[in-house]
């Protein structure tokens, strides 16, 4: 059996900077047109400036390592408190950045310049509904006293609810949604907002990070939570329904900062994204449906063609191994290992 798809897109990404960047860049240019890479850089990408320097960076990274020239780097603004509301507008308006990145301060790998509080930026966010300008948000708050597994249910009632009744004008993107109420809020609202879904929530749930052992390579951002809420998200993504679509959150760190008495949050699952979700949609009797998420949604929310080329999948009889190690200075990035046998490859 083999299928052929509009080749697809990566809407949220981490591609680093510096040997990170060169290490890591290649695997998601081998299958995808474009990605929105994010802008969590220390420091972070602030300015309309700082995007168009770091966007040529990723492109010297792709000539300098021979990475398919085809592949094209969507930029993204780290929303910070002294964000400047003309400097996101012009940005977007000489298609500098199409989205701007919301992280509540703390709530993953370098936020720490992140948002305290929704109000003290909603002049910037009142600009970005008045000219179409995309947001797109991690969804968790931080408060030391919620329970990590409650984060994301909370911040639809506490931030994401008020903030889309005050500006209803905002298109929000509910970035790596991990919980059956986060697709079922999604699924209610009727305009204005989408939501990404990563590779490896579709694949794993808390079980398989922390039964057995701890797993840290498992451990990202928002966390895995139990079964019904990963049976919800694979729903979600199987359903066609053009408001989800795929971003991978790949987001590579080095094994050691992994393997580690305070590992990092991050899974890294840009090489073998497209066989998994192929072994996924498969699963659900939904291989009719991947072209839709992975290559068609995301476009037409952004308001953009969907790439002219195709990406062949085929299933084989042999199980496919998990990507290679990739080699970083002196350390390793380590591929996601989707917890299940794949018989799927990328022709
Ligand atoms: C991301 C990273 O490493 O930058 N980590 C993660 O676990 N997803 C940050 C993020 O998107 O939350
Ligand atoms: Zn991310």
């Amino acid at each position: 059996m083999q299928i052929t798809l509009t080749q697809p897109d990566d809407w949220h990404l981490h591609l680093r900077d510096g040997e990170m960047l060169k290490a890591v860049v290649g695997s998601t240019a081998e299958h995808f047109g474009r990605a929105l890479i994010m802008p969590n850089l220390v420091p972070p990408v602030v300015t309309g400036n700082d995007a168009l320097d770091y966007k040529k960076r990723i492109e010297q990274a792709i000539k300098d390592t021979g990475a398919n020239p085809a592949f094209k780097p969507l930029m993204t603004l780290y929303l910070t408190e002294t964000t400047q509301a003309d400097d996101v507008v012009e940005a977007a308006k000489a298609g500098i950045i199409i989205a701007v990145k919301l992280y509540p301060a703390g709530a993953t790998t370098n936020s720490a310049s992140g948002v305290t509080d929704i109000k003290n930026v909603m002049p910037v966010l009142s600009a970005m509904a008045e000219h179409g300008v995309v947001l797109c948000v991690h969804g968790e708050v931080t408060a030391g006293d919620i329970d990590i597994f409650d984060r994301e249910a909370r911040f639809i009632e506490t931030v994401l609810e008020p903030l889309r009744s005050e500006l209803p004008e905002l298109r929000i993107v509910m970035e790596h949604v991990t919980t059956k109420d986060g697709v079922d809020y999604v699924k209610s609202a009727s305009k204005n907002l989408a939501a990404t879904l990563t590779t490896h929530h579709l694949m794993i749930n808390r079980n398989h990070l922390l039964v057995g052992g701890i797993r840290p390579h498992y451990y990202c951002l928002p966390i895995a939570k139990r079964e019904v809420h990963r049976q919800a998200l694979v729903s979600a993504a199987c359903s066609g329904d053009e408001r989800y679509f795929l971003g991978t959150d790949s987001a590579p760190h080095t094994r050691s900062s992994k393997e580690s008495e305070c590992g990092c949050a991050g899974v890294f699952n840009a090489a073998n994204t497209m066989v998994c979700l192929a072994s996924v949609f498969e699963e659900a009797d939904a291989l009719d449906h991947l072209e839709a998420f992975a290559s068609l949604n995301g476009p037409k929310w952004y308001g953009l063609e969907p790439n002219s080329g195709t990406i062949t999948l085929q299933k084989t009889s042999m199980k496919t191994p998990i990507p290679e190690r990739i080699p970083v200075e002196d350390d390793w990035v380590i591929p996601f290992d989707p917890a299940r046998d794949i018989y799927w490859q990328v022709l």
